[in-house]
């Protein structure tokens, strides 16, 4: 990021979906499997940016420059008082490391207290030293378990390609479900 770069957070509006979608289909492979905590293709990207608008859920976006480089989104988990969200974040590779997800994580955590949100779990891959050392900072409470992947979305029509593709994921999805991989899960209080 340049030294003269303008970084802003804020909540998503509702005309700027687009750019979140953007954003998470923009993040490299690794980077994407470490979002979604398994791996994912564009289809799967796209369907759960739609979802996710219309579940109405927050997201908190970091603009550089007037792009979307970073986002948090917040899932509340359940309607029970007090409430429990779900929150996953992603930084493109070269914003990382420079704080944005720190703060990021920061104002996003203050945002849900601000709807009312009492504590904010965070699941991630347990090789995931970047997100577990921020969740660690803030006193997260982290558990390890042990699951299997969701299933993944096909896409709407095959191709040479697409073949190859599918028949990758699919082999890698019969990989992770035999021997099934650890995901740490760490729970922030939002107050
Ligand atoms: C996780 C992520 C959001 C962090 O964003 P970021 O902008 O790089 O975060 P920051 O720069 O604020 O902080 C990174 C911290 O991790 C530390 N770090 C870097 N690599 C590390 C590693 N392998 N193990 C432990 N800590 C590490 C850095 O030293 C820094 O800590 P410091 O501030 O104490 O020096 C970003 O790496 C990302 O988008 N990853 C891909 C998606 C993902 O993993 N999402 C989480 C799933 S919910």
């Amino acid at each position: 990021m340049a030294p003269t770069s303008l970084m802003i957070l804020r909540p998503l509006r509702r005309d700027e979906w687009r750019a979140f979608r953007d954003h998470l289909l923009r993040l490299d492979p690794d980077d994407r499997t470490m979002r979604f905590c398994h791996a994912v293709n564009d289809v799967f990207v796209r369907e759960h940016c739609e979802r996710a608008k219309r579940s109405g859920s927050l997201v908190i976006a970091c603009f550089v420059d007037d792009e979307l480089r970073g986002a948090a989104e917040v899932t509340p988990l359940d309607g029970v008082w007090p409430l429990t969200a779900e929150l996953a974040m992603s930084v493109e590779a070269a914003y990382q490391g420079q704080g944005v997800g720190t703060e990021l994580l920061q104002s996003t955590l203050l945002a849900a207290r601000n709807r009312c949100v009492a504590a904010v779990n965070v699941t991630c891959l347990l090789d995931n030293g970047r997100m577990l050392h921020l969740t660690r900072r803030l006193g997260a409470r982290i558990v390890v378990h042990h699951t299997a992947p969701p299933a993944q979305t096909p896409p709407p029509w095959r191709s040479e390609l697409t073949r190859v593709e599918r028949a990758a994921q699919d082999g890698k999805a019969v990989f992770q479900a035999r021997f099934q991989f650890p995901v740490a899960q760490a729970q922030l209080h939002a107050g």
